[in-house]
């Protein structure tokens, strides 16, 4: 088959060389979006990073794609009903990086609850004083887990550690998870109700947009903290904007924010590149969430470590090897 492997770093190219001579590979650094589709219109698998956009535009462009393998967990990024219309299999990486996340989830956590970054910001101007620096202590504080699949369990198993008690909503409560780790499961009101620390473990899909939006903002505690590294479009941005600015929400650490292919080259947009799809609004409130001191965003980082990234590329190689076989797996959706 002919392999096209998007957003590649040249460490990844040369793991990729085992599918040679099987199948033919070729690796480039670009993301793959309507321009760089162009170039590579024979692929018959495509693999990207969440980066690129693979919507019915781009995908159009392959006639031959059998495959997709998203070297990622979340596989929002894919039209999985144009690939099941197209009898385009998708697979992703499922189990990569669940302590990887989870851990990312906490160092924004302590980041925010210790005032870390102007801390440091401080000491490095030498500046030394304390004003405004005083901190939010984790011991004996709740910590409410919404999603507890691999990495929600994972950040449950954590916050253990820091003697938390964690209640925790899932649409699918596992209670020997429960048991296993000592939490309980709530109602997703019960849980904003109830949490110092709301952290967010679901994936994106239409049952999770706007999860976390005016009213559940309303029903959190005053002054609680707020972290997601799940997807960006769970958390409705303007209003935590509003949330912020009332003081209801302490602070907020986000490894994650709608429209982030957008964020990350907003310039697109005055280069000819339509605006519909995209949702504007959301991306002024980004704008506005990032200019708050106690907020801190990092830029989809929370998978970004050395052991995860060689997991994930290890396991693409794998999907598609295994396509290749006759022999599918991690796949997503239905064909
Ligand atoms: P998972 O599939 O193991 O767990 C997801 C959990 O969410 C499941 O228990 C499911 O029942 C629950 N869920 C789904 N829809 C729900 C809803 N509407 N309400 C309540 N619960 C619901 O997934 P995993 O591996 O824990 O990953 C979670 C998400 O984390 C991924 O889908 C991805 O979007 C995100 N992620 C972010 C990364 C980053 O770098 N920031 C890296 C990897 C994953």
């Amino acid at each position: 088959m002919k392999v096209v492997v998007f957003e590649t770093e040249e460490w990844e190219h040369q793991a990729c060389l085992r599918l040679e001579p099987e199948h033919e590979v070729e690796c480039t650094r670009q993301r793959l979006d309507p321009q760089t589709a162009t170039l590579f219109t024979s692929a018959e698998v495509v693999s990207t990073f969440v980066n690129s956009q693979l919507g019915a535009d781009v995908l159009t462009q392959f006639p031959r794609l059998k495959l997709i393998a998203t070297r990622s967990t979340g596989y929002d990024h894919v039209d999985l009903d144009w690939c099941k219309a197209h009898g385009v299999a998708v697979a992703n990486v499922p189990d990569y990086g669940d302590s990887t996340v989870a851990e990312h989830a906490f160092a924004l956590l302590l980041a925010v609850a210790r005032n870390l970054v102007e801390a440091v910001e401080r000491t490095r101007r030498g500046d030394f004083s304390q004003a405004g620096l005083r901190g939010f202590e984790l011991r004996g504080k709740t910590l409410g887990v919404i999603g507890t699949g691999r990495i929600g369990r994972r950040a449950i198993e954590i916050a253990g550690g820091f003697g938390m008690n964690v209640v925790a909503y899932d649409l699918y409560p596992d209670e020997d998870a429960a048991t296993q780790f000592g939490f309980r499961y709530a109602d997703l009101d019960e849980v904003l109700a109830d949490a110092d620390v709301i952290t967010l473990h679901v994936p994106a899909t239409p049952g999770t947009a706007s999860l976390i939006s005016d009213r559940e903002f309303d029903l959190m505690k005053p002054g609680a903290l707020l972290i997601n590294t799940a997807r960006g479009n769970v958390v409705d941005v303007p209003a935590l904007v509003r949330a912020l600015a009332d003081g209801k929400v302490r602070a907020a650490g986000l490894d994650v924010l709608p429209q982030e292919p957008l964020v990350r080259e907003e310039a697109q947009i005055f280069r000819g590149a339509s605006s519909d799809g995209y949702d504007l609004k959301a991306l002024v409130a980004n704008h506005v969430l990032l200019r708050f001191p106690n907020v801190i965003v990092t830029p989809h980082n929370a998978y970004n470590t050395q052991s995860a990234v060689r997991r994930i590329i290890e396991t693409t190689v794998e999907n598609i090897e295994a396509f290749g076989r006759g022999e599918p797996r991690n796949l997503v959706g239905e064909r």
